[in-house]
């Protein structure tokens, strides 16, 4: 352990060296949970010596392997100031929690340190998002990049970024159902709802949506909802879920449906409504929000859900109290990553002139919402080896031949 203590030494200050136990742990893959598995763990036979006992071995593990996929990125990448800060947070995580692994389950010491230790680690990873888009601007200023890097670094940002999803996630759970610091809502399992009222969701989110698009453009639409029970036809739509993660996903798609909105109707008299679809299924749960902001062609649409595209002016970060309504691009694929997190997923589709419309799928079910983890292993390493290629499609010249010239000359 002291050996691997003068390693991670060497890591906080920027040195590229990794302790062997990060290669340890990385040799495992990550295990699963559903929703319902994570609710065992704070019902009635909680207990938190089998959560702390998954965790202290499960965390290192997920932390290992996304360690090792950041050093498979390009070296400018990973020696860039701000993913070394990164590398440094999650190696030294890594190792505040292997700690664990000599102490007994038993003791009752052990425990509450463990609950601190999480509480440490959710905060010095606190500000990961950020600092990795930094990283990544960094990057791209200093050296061109190719077409290939650019779908490595979408795939690599959507892996990392879902695997902190995930840590943050068990490390909450066990941090609200165990500490004696109670906090949060009583009638929920941690951050999870059994009961999670779909529409009190929605329009909650609409509400902060709005509050932003009035406070930047002094108006905002209104909400039309329609919802259908196709399980239990009449009764209201609940779904076991983290009402927090449905929360963000809905926020981030009102927001761009009121911009699309506002932007495209400059000149109407009214304001057309942000129509809202519920449908409870037997397997899914749906929603779809339907806007008429003059939808984005079809050109465009892939690229919507890489991370950094948008169409919104630069915010500005003045440290006042007032969030932007748009301008970093990572809307819709964290939102993506949201829904993909319990085996859902997020898309949007658009008629270009008319209107979008985005729809979440998440599963209806608790026992198949099971996490969608990432893994480090030989098609990950492979994926990151693959060469710009020429494409077998044809690619249209730019200037089409003038056809109607060539019959003549027939
Ligand atoms: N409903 C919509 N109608 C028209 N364009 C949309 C819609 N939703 C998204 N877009 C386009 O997709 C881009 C990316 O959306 P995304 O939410 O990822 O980022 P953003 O809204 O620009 O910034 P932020 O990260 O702050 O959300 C937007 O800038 C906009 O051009
Ligand atoms: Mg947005």
């Amino acid at each position: 352990m002291k050996a691997a203590r003068l390693m991670l030494r060497g890591a906080g200050s920027l040195s590229s060296a990794v302790p062997r136990e990060v290669e340890h742990f990385s040799r495992y893959s990550p295990s699963p949970l559903s929703i319902k598995q994570l609710l065992d763990f704070g019902t009635e036979n909680a207990c938190e010596r089998t959560s702390f006992a998954f965790l202290r071995q499960e965390l290192p593990v997920r932390l290992a392997n996304i360690l090792k996929e950041i050093d498979i990125l390009p070296d400018r990448l990973v020696n860039t100031s701000s993913v070394q800060l990164v590398k440094s947070w999650y190696i030294q995580s890594l190792m505040d929690l292997v700690e664990f692994h000599d102490k007994n389950p038993e003791d009752q010491k052990a425990l509450s340190d463990f609950i601190d230790a999480l509480i440490t680690v959710r905060n010095r990873n606190h500000n990961v998002v950020p600092t990795m888009a930094q990283g990544i601007i960094e990057y791209k200023d200093a050296c061109p990049v190719d077409l290939v890097t650019n779908q490595n670094l979408q795939y690599f940002l959507d892996r990392f970024y879902m695997n902190r999803i995930s840590t943050r996630m068990l490390m909450n759970q066990h941090i609200l159902i165990f500490s004696d610091r109670k906090t949060g809502n009583p009638s929920h399992i941690g951050s999870i709802d059994p009961n999670c009222d779909v529409v009190a969701v929605i329009e909650d989110a609409f509400e902060s949506s709005r509050l932003l698009c009035d406070q930047y453009y002094l108006t905002s639409p209104e909400m039309k909802l329609t919802q259908v029970n196709g399980k239990v036809p009449g009764q209201p739509i609940h779904i076991v879920y983290v009402p927090s993660h449905l929360h963000h996903m809905l926020f981030e798609l009102f927001k761009n449906a009121m911009r699309a909105t506002v932007e495209h109707q400059e000149n109407w008299p009214s304001l057309s409504p942000i129509e809202v679809t519920v449908v409870l299924g037997k397997e899914d749960l749906t929603i779809k929000i339907s806007d008429r902001g003059g939808g984005v062609p079809l050109r465009i649409t892939d690229r919507l859900f890489s991370y950094t595209y948008t169409t919104a002016p630069t915010p500005v970060m003045d440290n006042s109290r007032n969030a932007p309504l748009a301008g970093f691009g990572y809307g819709l694929p964290i939102s993506r990553l949201y829904a993909k997190y319990f085996q859902g997923d997020l898309n949007l589709y658009s008629l270009s002139g008319y209107g979008t419309d985005a729809i979440i799928y998440l599963k209806a079910l608790s026992t198949e919402s099971i996490e969608k983890l990432p893994v480090f292993n030989k098609s990950a390493f492979k994926h990151y080896q693959t060469s710009p290629e020429a494409g077998d499609w044809c690619v249209p010249s730019k200037e089409p031949k003038d056809l109607s010239k060539e019959k003549v000359a027939m």
